[in-house]
């Protein structure tokens, strides 16, 4: 633990315009030029492009990439396994493997206290509301939130919702 209570252990960090907070802990991760990790987030296992913002307090295990340009706000969890403890004993999936990898595209803006479930993709340039529960992958350039999230940015037709202002 270095000055600043930070535990940077076995990372690949890039040399450029990387601001890691006081209190974060790095473990086995790939972060690249540009990133910013706000305090108290633990990201163990998982590899952030560039210019990406993790405020404080996320949970970011292994099996999750992250793409460039992506926010990530405060108190969001990743999962990396869809069946755990004591339950579920019997399921193959309960082990962590390449089929829950979780990829988070580039320009994704993942709002505050939402949870991510395992082996989800979210598209390059998708929103996700304030604490979601997402259970499903997300389109590019969707808007989803609730729990489970869902999209709100089509009817029920599926056709984009036409946004009014002022009224
Ligand atoms: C609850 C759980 C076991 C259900 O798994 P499942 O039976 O395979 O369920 P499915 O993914 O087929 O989803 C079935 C429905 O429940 C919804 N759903 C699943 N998990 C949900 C959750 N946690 N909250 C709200 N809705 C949920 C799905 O959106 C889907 O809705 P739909 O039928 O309207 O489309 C799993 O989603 C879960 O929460 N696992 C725990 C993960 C975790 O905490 N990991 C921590 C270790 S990293």
């Amino acid at each position: 633990m270095d000055e600043q209570g930070r535990i940077i252990d076995n990372c690949i960090i890039g040399e450029e315009n990387v601001t890691i907070k006081p209190f974060v802990h790095l473990k086995r991760s790939i972060i690249r030029n540009g990133c910013l990790i706000e305090s108290f987030s633990y990201i163990y296992g998982a590899q952030i492009g560039e210019n990406v913002k993790i405020m404080g307090n996320n949970h970011i295990p292994a099996s999750i990439v992250i793409d460039r340009n992506t926010t990530i706000c405060p108190g969001v969890i990743f999962t990396n396994a869809k069946y755990t403890g004591n339950h579920f004993k019997d399921r193959k999936e309960t082990r962590i493997s390449i089929d829950w990898v979780t990829v988070v595209g580039k320009g994704v803006t993942i709002g505050a206290g939402s949870v991510i479930g395992a082996g989800i993709e979210i598209g390059d340039g998708a929103f996700v509301g304030m604490g979601s529960i997402v259970t499903k992958n997300v389109a590019p350039n969707a808007i989803v939130y609730g729990n489970p999230a869902r999209r709100q940015d089509l009817d029920e037709w599926g056709a984009p919702k036409v946004v009014k202002k002022n009224d």
